[in-house]
């Protein structure tokens, strides 16, 4: 059996077709949940969760090392505001994540498959978005961003044309916010957007 991470959710298989108001595995299940898809080695979600310790925060990522690496780091941060997830991102928000239960949506650098072949794989897609709408409040919202300028393109466009949500100010990381992949390729300009699920 698998040691999980102290802070890595413990869902019975069961639940896994259903939706799991992943809210109660908090402290302080009715403050704001906001979620960082793809947390990647959690450089951003330790930020945030040190400076936002009312706000709740999930880190979800479908590497389980990653995960466990951030685990050890929270706890020893001992940051109470933090969970995280081992599973994929378009399940997780498809599936689990009860109907507008989420704040705030952060996808950093989400991978962009730059083969053709591979586009399919990529996170951003119709129903991506619909899974996005379904899960976030009205007034959420979603910061995004990428290096790589024609998934940027097609992502923005994808936000853009969808009726549901409306452009918003840009998020724009903090320096000590910049993402683990950011600092890699801090040479480049990203393509960054934000969006807010209108309130109907
Ligand atoms: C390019 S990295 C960016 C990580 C982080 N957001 C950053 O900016 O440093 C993409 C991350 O998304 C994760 N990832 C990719 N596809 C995923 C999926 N379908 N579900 C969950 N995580 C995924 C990868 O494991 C990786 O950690």
């Amino acid at each position: 059996m698998i040691n999980l991470p102290e802070n890595t959710l413990r869902v019975h298989p069961e639940d896994f077709i259903n939706p799991t108001d992943l809210r109660q595995t908090f402290d302080h299940p009715e403050r704001p949940f906001e979620i960082d898809l793809g947390c990647g080695k959690g450089r951003f979600l330790l930020a945030r969760t040190g400076k936002f310790p009312d706000v709740n925060f999930l880190g979800i990522d479908r590497l389980l090392a990653r995960i466990r690496k951030i685990d050890k780091k929270a706890q020893r941060l001992g940051r109470k505001n933090v969970r995280l997830f081992r599973v994929d991102a378009y399940y997780a928000t498809t599936f689990l994540i009860p109907p507008e239960s989420v704040d705030t949506y952060y996808i950093f650098y989400p991978d962009p498959w730059p083969k053709e072949k591979h586009h399919h794989n990529r996170l951003f897609n119709e129903p991506f978005m619909d899974a996005v709408a379904r899960t976030l409040k009205p007034g959420g919202k979603i910061h995004t961003a990428s290096d790589h300028l024609p998934y940027f393109e097609e992502i923005y466009a994808l936000l853009k044309k969808d009726d549901r949500f409306e452009e918003t100010d840009t998020f724009v990381p903090a320096e000590d916010e910049v993402t683990d992949f950011e600092l890699i390729f801090a040479h480049k300009v990203p393509g960054r957007a934000s969006f807010v699920k209108k309130e109907t």
